[in-house]
């Protein structure tokens, strides 16, 4: 099999693929053209337009990262190709390690400090048990369902949502639409794990964010589009008194770099991260990617995404 690798590294995702399969040709996106038209699989993050569509003899594609949007907002996708994307792929730790500190920041109250401390003010907050700070997960995937266990360990009552109905140890499992509406009235901290589809698109409008209670905080590793930015700003209010909606920590935006002229990057209560939480470590994503195009090119079943669903 010949395979097309496209990605930061490629390079080095050359090497380390050649190793893991010896019998296949590996390419780089800087072969030349008649060598790369000829591809049979693809593994890439993001790949334009322009390269998608010289390739017209592929059998499979492996996405490079655990969200396919991108990929499937490629005009040049070809239609019918299966897609199989990452998962987990060493990612779910770093995410649960960022849902953690996002909850802990409210939870703790170190938002609430920051402020005091550039006021030289010295004052305990009341201190809420973690037993009564309520978490809601919202996706339950292979990310989603690991860092609602990980906050479920931690001691804090936690509330998942998902399309299909889920079973998870310790944490209470809410589907569909009524399940979300059961699951937003009951937490303090919400969690974005959802991908970026057509369905989830502004999940998180007006009419959620008032479903939350007084006071709650959102945490979004997710995807820039699961939030109506207009909404959230309105939820969270202007300046430093707390608004309905306390504070947010983002880490995904529609559009990233987030523009400098972002009202969100000087918003006194909320915390903007440059799209970090989840890097993906190379020795696990290559073990996942080798795997699957052996598996691919062996005519062996492999979980590949559902394009109509988007993920
Ligand atoms: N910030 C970062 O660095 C970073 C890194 C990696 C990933 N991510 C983001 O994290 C997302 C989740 O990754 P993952 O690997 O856990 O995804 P996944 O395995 O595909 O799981 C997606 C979850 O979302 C649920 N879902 C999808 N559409 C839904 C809908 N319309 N209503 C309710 N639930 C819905 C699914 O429900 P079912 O269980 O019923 O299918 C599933 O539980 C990715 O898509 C990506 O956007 C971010």
């Amino acid at each position: 099999m010949r395979v097309l690798v496209h990605t930061d590294a490629a390079e080095a995702w050359r090497e380390a693929l050649a190793e893991r399969l010896p019998d296949a040709e590996i390419l780089t996106s800087a072969a030349p053209a008649d060598e790369r038209r000829r591809a049979d699989y693809l593994a890439a993050w993001k790949p334009s337009a322009a390269l998608l569509g010289e390739l017209t003899a592929l059998k499979g594609i492996v996405n490079l990262g655990a969200g396919v949007d991108a990929m499937l907002d490629n005009p040049a996708l070809p239609r019918g190709v299966p897609i199989v994307k990452l998962r987990d792929a060493g990612m779910a730790g770093p995410i649960a390690d960022y849902a953690r500190y996002g909850v802990l920041h409210f939870q703790r109250d170190f938002d609430r400090y920051r402020r005091q401390q550039a006021r030289t003010e010295w004052r305990e907050c009341p201190p809420v048990d973690k037993a009564d700070w309520s978490v809601g997960v919202l996706g339950l995937g292979a990310i989603g369902a690991r860092v609602a266990q990980a906050l479920a360990d931690d001691g804090f009552p936690v509330h998942g949502w998902s399309r299909s109905p889920r079973t998870l140890p310790g944490v209470r499992c809410h589907h569909g639409g009524d399940g979300l509406r059961e699951l937003l009235p009951e937490v303090k901290s919400l969690v974005l794990l959802l991908p970026g589809t057509p369905a989830t698109r502004e999940i998180i409008d007006a009419e959620a964010l008032a479903a939350l209670p007084e006071g709650a905080s959102l945490i979004n590793p997710g995807r820039g589009s699961l939030i109506d930015e207009a909404a959230l700003l309105d939820a969270l209010g202007d300046g430093e008194a707390e608004g309905r909606l306390r504070g947010a920590l983002l880490d995904a935006f529609p559009e990233e770099p987030l523009p400098a002229s972002s009202p969100l990057w000087s918003h006194p209560r909320v915390l903007v991260t440059p799209h970090m939480a989840g890097p993906t470590p190379l020795g696990e994503a290559l073990d996942q990617v080798a795997e699957a195009l052996r598996a691919m090119d062996a005519g062996e079943d492999v979980e590949t995404i559902d394009p109509e669903a988007g993920y």
